[in-house]
């Protein structure tokens, strides 16, 4: 994980409209472009079959319509509406019904009413489906505890929320969550907080991680210990060997393209791991955070680009 100022930059770089539009006609055009580690293609048919080869090989899924911080009313209810064809498009493929969203995507930014009716509607629609609400920056992170637990009071109860190990808050989070039995997904944060409220070294995050995860381990409703860090893994399964809780009652998430290795090593021990599949137009932001995430990332890019304007010459 990077320090705070280096997630910083890639933040900035991900809210420049400049490269967001040369990314966006560079990155995706070639199957082997470099955006196409981390992300499954722009169209559902890309995401469901990378879904099925996942299935293959005995990984779960969980499928992410990029998209975030929507502009106006209309462009919630268009994504929304988007969502709802991912929906029918994922039934009508039978792979596992299982998709992640942000509530940015819905509206939050603009009406918090409008963002609970398109939730709500969604997960109506979503019949048989888990669906997980994504965190966002802390900004929205008490919004969206509230409107998870406004529907949740409302008996919906196939959907979860995430948890960020990197917030000071998340320790209360955590019981707040267990104490109403929902089911959290626990990352260790991909936003760029200030140091009055998020803990700013590594040793702290990956502290509080081990904290969180014990307890959602022992007390929590079937966790989602989302990291790629072995650290933490081997922590998880010690945990989970000393307290005799079973494998199928939580499992591993990862973010597609990234620790394939560690990912099919899990499932051949016997550990569920599901990963996260992004696909979609507007995957810029999503992709700077991964980069943020790991400066070999970004040499990963430059060769990317390198090689790709050598193919062209
Ligand atoms: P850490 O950053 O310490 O990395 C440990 C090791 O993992 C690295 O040494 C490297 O080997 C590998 N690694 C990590 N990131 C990599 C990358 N980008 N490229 C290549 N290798 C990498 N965050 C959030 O704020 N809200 C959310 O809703 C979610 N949702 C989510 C879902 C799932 C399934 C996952 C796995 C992660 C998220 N995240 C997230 C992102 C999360 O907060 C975090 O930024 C990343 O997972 C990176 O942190 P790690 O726990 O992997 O550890």
């Amino acid at each position: 994980m990077l320090d705070q100022a280096s997630k910083a930059f890639f933040h900035l770089l991900a809210r420049s409209r400049t490269l967001k539009a040369i990314a966006s006609r560079q990155g995706m055009r070639r199957p082997t472009s470099f955006a196409r580690r981390f992300i499954a293609g722009e169209t559902g048919e890309e995401a469901i079959a990378a879904a099925r080869a996942l299935e293959r090989r005995g990984l779960l899924h969980t499928l992410d319509l990029l998209g975030e911080s929507v502009a106006t009313l209309e462009e919630a209810d268009a994504a929304s509406r988007e969502y709802l064809r991912v929906v029918d498009a994922i039934v009508a493929s039978g792979i596992e019904r299982n998709i992640s969203i942000k509530l940015t995507q819905l509206g939050l930014d603009l009406d918090r009413a409008s963002t609970v009716d398109n939730l709500r509607r969604l997960l109506d629609h979503a019949d048989g489906f888990f669906v997980r609400i994504d965190m966002e920056s802390s900004k929205y992170t008490e919004v969206t505890l509230q409107i998870f637990e406004t529907l949740w009071q409302h008996n919906y109860r196939h959907m979860g929320v995430v948890m960020q190990s990197d917030l000071r808050r998340t320790d209360a989070d955590v019981a707040r969550m267990i104490e109403i039995g929902a089911r959290v997904r626990l990352v260790k944060g991909a936003y760029r907080e200030p140091s009055s409220i998020a803990y700013a070294s590594k040793a702290d995050v990956d502290a509080a991680y081990c904290r969180q995860l014990e307890q959602l381990l022992r007390h929590g409703n079937h966790p989602a210990i989302a990291t790629h860090d072995p650290a933490m893994i081997a922590h998880a399964k010690k945990l989970a060997a000393q307290h005799g809780i079973a494998r199928e009652r939580f499992e591993f998430q990862m973010l597609y393209g990234i620790r394939r290795d560690l990912q099919e090593s899990l499932v051949r021990d016997g550990y569920r791991v599901r990963v996260y599949i992004p696909f979609g137009r507007q995957w810029f932001p999503y992709f700077m955070r991964r980069l943020g995430e790991r400066p070999a990332n970004v040499m990963f890019v430059l060769r990317g680009i390198l090689s790709d304007r050598g193919a062209a010459s």
